[in-house]
């Protein structure tokens, strides 16, 4: 083809094979097939060498303004694509702030530890004092400091999960409640006395729906120079109308505990039936004694009711085990 031809028929393709292009990797190409230095145009400026003067002269030109046009329309298109370029990447980059954000889940306590804060509370409401103690206790003020007679059954390793450690055998236990703390609080501090005690407690029995071999307490302890069956009746009745509802009755049925006497249970009537909900008494005279209190000079009451109890009988969980599934679901369902 002559270099006039070659010239004529670029200057006639070039222009919509820039307008095709679609980014700019593409133009570049097509910059060199057209205007580079392997393109048709230097072909034809190379070639101009040969031709004689006035010859060169006309198709100088004409190289020179279709390299110029072409040259143009690559800037041109160069600009256009970079700016679709750049709109297209701040399109993609863009934050959309009307979006709600993202909630990381948020943890919670778990029931049992929120029924326990709150049945305590009601206790610091009354004006009671929370201290805690060891899971890990003796014999001694497990049982014996609280009148259990050495032959009581709760003192079988049937019962009672006991722990290799001390100077003489069974000596050192998992704690089955926290009455404990009454003997252990008694010997440290002078009447009155009222305390809660919340905590874990040990018992060897195989798991079902309304057991687990651990589980929670709170124990209560009221000791003051006339305290009456009266006082125990009516503070046991305003927690059980502040925990269950302003409605609730409560009855008290005669029992029997070594660290009590008289003893009851406290029923209350919840979710259309009676309902067995904790252990109390007037404290005995022999822990009195073993705690080096004048059991002529004070009276007082004791109760200890299980937390998980509590907690099925208001939210109507009928297996004691949903509350130790590590399921979140099951948990969540309490928030
Ligand atoms: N300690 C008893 C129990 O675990 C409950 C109780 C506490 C009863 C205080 C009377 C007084 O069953």
């Amino acid at each position: 083809m002559e270099a006039a031809e070659t010239i004529a028929e670029l200057a006639r393709t070039a222009p919509l094979r820039i307008a095709a292009t679609t980014d700019l990797d593409e133009l570049a190409r097509v910059e060199a097939e057209t205007v580079g230095k392997q393109s048709p145009i230097a072909a034809a400026r190379r070639g101009l060498g040969a031709l004689d003067p006035n010859e060169r002269r006309d198709a100088g030109r004409r190289i020179n303004e279709v390299a110029a046009e072409l040259s143009e329309l690559i800037e041109l298109k160069r600009s256009d694509l970079a700016s679709g370029e750049q709109a297209a990447r701040l399109e993609a980059d863009a934050v959309d702030v009307t979006l709600p954000g993202r909630k990381p889940p948020r943890g919670t306590h778990h029931l049992i530890t929120r029924v326990m804060d709150e049945i305590v509370d009601i206790f610091v409401s009354l004006g009671y004092t929370v201290t805690t103690g060891p899971e890990a206790e003796t014999e001694y003020y497990n049982f014996t400091a609280l009148n259990f007679p050495y032959a009581h059954p709760s003192r079988l390793e049937t019962d009672t999960l006991y722990l290799d450690y001390g100077s003489v055998p069974e000596e050192v236990l998992l704690r089955t409640h926290t009455s404990p703390m009454q003997a252990r609080y008694m010997e440290e501090h002078d009447p009155p006395v009222f305390i809660v005690v919340p905590g874990r407690v040990f018992r060897r029995d195989a798991m079902d729906a309304t057991h687990t071999p651990v589980f929670h307490q709170v124990e209560g302890l009221a000791v003051a120079e006339d305290i009456t069956f009266r006082d125990l009746k009516g503070t046991l009745a305003q927690f059980a109308r502040e925990f269950f509802g302003p409605e609730t009755e409560v009855k008290f049925l005669p029992h029997h505990f070594p660290f009590t006497e008289p003893s009851a249970e406290m029923h209350a009537f919840t979710n259309g039936k009676w309902l067995e909900l904790l252990g109390c008494g007037m404290v005995n005279p022999a822990v009195f004694e073993y705690a080096g209190y004048d059991p002529d000079a004070v009276t007082g009451f004791a109760f200890g009711f299980g937390v998980e109890r509590m907690a099925m009988v208001r939210y109507g969980i009928t297996d004691i085990r949903s509350l130790y599934d590590p399921d979140v679901r099951v948990l969540e369902q309490f928030r």
